[in-house]
């Protein structure tokens, strides 16, 4: 284990025992950043790969059926091109050889520039810059958040502003760094109480329902990809947007559900867990050990140990 890891995870126990609103100190915050720009962490595995593997199934003359985790069902004119190496028009069933890591990457990108590219909804004409997300193509774990914010809008990466510092924290004190895991949000671009003015700061809403519909199939997409075991929903938007949207926060939380895509029908379950969003614990210290009793259900399942110091 890093000292640096080891370092976040101490000032996230710290946090975890302090009722301060704010214990983001700068010196934290650059060690942060300075352990983000690490180069990522090749993490598969043999079972990974095996995981992996994609099977087709007839459906009918005209298409095939994705029953994959690895590649997700898209329109026709909607598919990438690795994507649509990987619709066959076939009449029996089939088993694709795997998807490396750097095939899984390219189609992340790939998803990224139609992301960049997209002005379905509204957001894409006010933002500054998309954000598709980040992090290790084959991931285990995913943290999905709701929208970017004003750092990340600027900046066109997720969690990077004093939430997404927090959320470093979080994940280093489950023993892990953020360059193991993949970071995503459900919209893709930053909604704003007042459009016209990007650079404001305290101009974040929450995606309306139009807005989380139009996004869903990019994010579908990238679950399915990278086609992690875990899932950690952070807030009640994206508990409500990926579980369930008649339940509240409070009453998904602490449990793990499985998650169930609109457009692909995954082949190897995802557990998913609820959590809050770091941004919610920076408002309301007292949620934050409710919050490190989710994680540590997820460490239990991936079999991972708080690390020492
Ligand atoms: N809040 C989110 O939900 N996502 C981000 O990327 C940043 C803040």
């Amino acid at each position: 284990m890093k000292d640096s890891v080891r370092a976040l995870a101490a000032e996230f126990k710290q946090f975890l025992s302090t009722r301060q609103e704010d214990d983001l100190t700068p010196a934290a915050c650059s060690r942060a950043a300075a352990h983000m720009s690490e180069p990522p962490r090749t993490t598969a595995t043999p079972e990974r790969q095996d995981h992996l593997t994609v099977e087709f199934v007839r459906e009918s003359k005209k298409s095939a059926k994705i029953v994959s985790s690895a590649a997700p069902v898209s329109e026709a004119n909607t598919n990438t091109s690795a994507e649509a190496a990987l619709i066959h028009d076939s009449s029996f069933s089939f088993k694709e050889p795997v998807m490396s890591d750097a095939e899984k990457q390219t189609l992340l990108n790939q998803i990224a520039e139609e992301i960049k590219a997209c002005r379905r909804c509204p957001l894409g004409s006010t933002r500054l810059n998309a954000v598709p997300g980040e992090g290790n193509p084959n991931a285990t774990l995913m943290f999905i958040g709701e929208g970017p914010g004003f750092d990340e809008d600027h900046k066109g990466r997720p969690f990077i502003g004093r939430a997404g510092q927090l959320l470093d924290k979080m994940i280093a004190a489950m023993g892990l760094k953020r360059e193991d895991v993949f970071i995503a949000n459900i919209a893709k671009c930053h909604p704003m109480v007042n459009p016209e003015n990007p650079e404001a700061h305290g101009n974040d809403r929450a995606p309306n329902a139009g807005e989380i519909a139009v996004c869903r199939k990019f994010l579908e997409r990238q679950i399915a990809a990278i086609s992690p075991k875990y899932v950690v929903a952070l807030g009640g938007v994206a508990a409500k947007a990926l579980i369930s949207d008649t339940n509240s926060l409070g009453a998904l939380r602490g449990k793990f559900h499985t998650l169930h895509l609109d457009s692909v029908e995954l082949k190897n379950p995802i557990k998913i867990i609820a959590t809050f969003h770091p941004a919610a614990l920076l408002r309301n210290p007292n949620w934050k050990k409710d919050a490190w009793a989710d994680l540590q259900m997820v460490m239990a399942e991936m079999g991972l140990k708080r690390p020492q110091g």
